[in-house]
């Protein structure tokens, strides 16, 4: 399996929820490495471009609207498989379809305040990684877990 890296974030709402810490747990207890992470306000710019694959949802002025109302914690996790990974442990779009265990199935009930993004394909990860992220932010190092988490 190849090594990849995905672009996952806490929302406003997990942020301002207090699930931060719960959120980056997950990532690390799995196993994942996080290779840069950083508190930032999103523009209203950066948001269109960001959730652009949805300008023509009645959804999306909301979405840019709520992505945009607080800050939120960005980052690049890396691992195999990574990208998929995330997404399982998110779970579905809608919390009330979301399986307990799930970030939002354990954290959220609602599908517009659904705590956490994360890239959904190698495509959008490599873009949105790019919207967030300057390469020289972007640390690489050998974590001492390695050898264990991987065979
Ligand atoms: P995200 O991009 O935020 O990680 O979420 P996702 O891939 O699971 O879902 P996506 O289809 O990309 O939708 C982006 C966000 O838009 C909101 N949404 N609202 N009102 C609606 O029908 C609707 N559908 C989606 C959700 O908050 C979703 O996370
Ligand atoms: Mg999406």
């Amino acid at each position: 399996m190849a090594r990849e890296r995905t672009f996952f974030m806490v929302k406003p709402d997990g942020v301002q929820r207090s699930h931060i810490g719960n959120v980056v747990r997950r990532v690390e207890e799995k196993g994942y490495k996080i290779v840069a992470l950083r508190m930032m306000d999103i523009t209203n710019e950066k948001a269109s471009i960001h959730y652009g694959e949805h300008k023509d949802k009645p959804f999306f002025k909301d979405l840019v609207s709520f992505i945009t109302s607080g800050p939120v914690v960005a980052m690049v996790v890396e691992g195999d498989n990574v990208i998929h990974g995330i997404r399982a442990m998110m779970g579905k779009t809608n919390p009330g379809d979301s399986a307990p265990g799930t970030i939002r199935g354990d954290l959220a009930v609602d599908l517009s305040r659904n705590v956490v993004h994360g890239s959904d394909s190698p495509e959008s990860a490599k873009r949105e990684i790019s919207i967030f992220f300057d390469e020289h932010e972007i640390v690489e190092y050998i974590k001492i877990n390695e050898s264990w988490v991987y065979g």
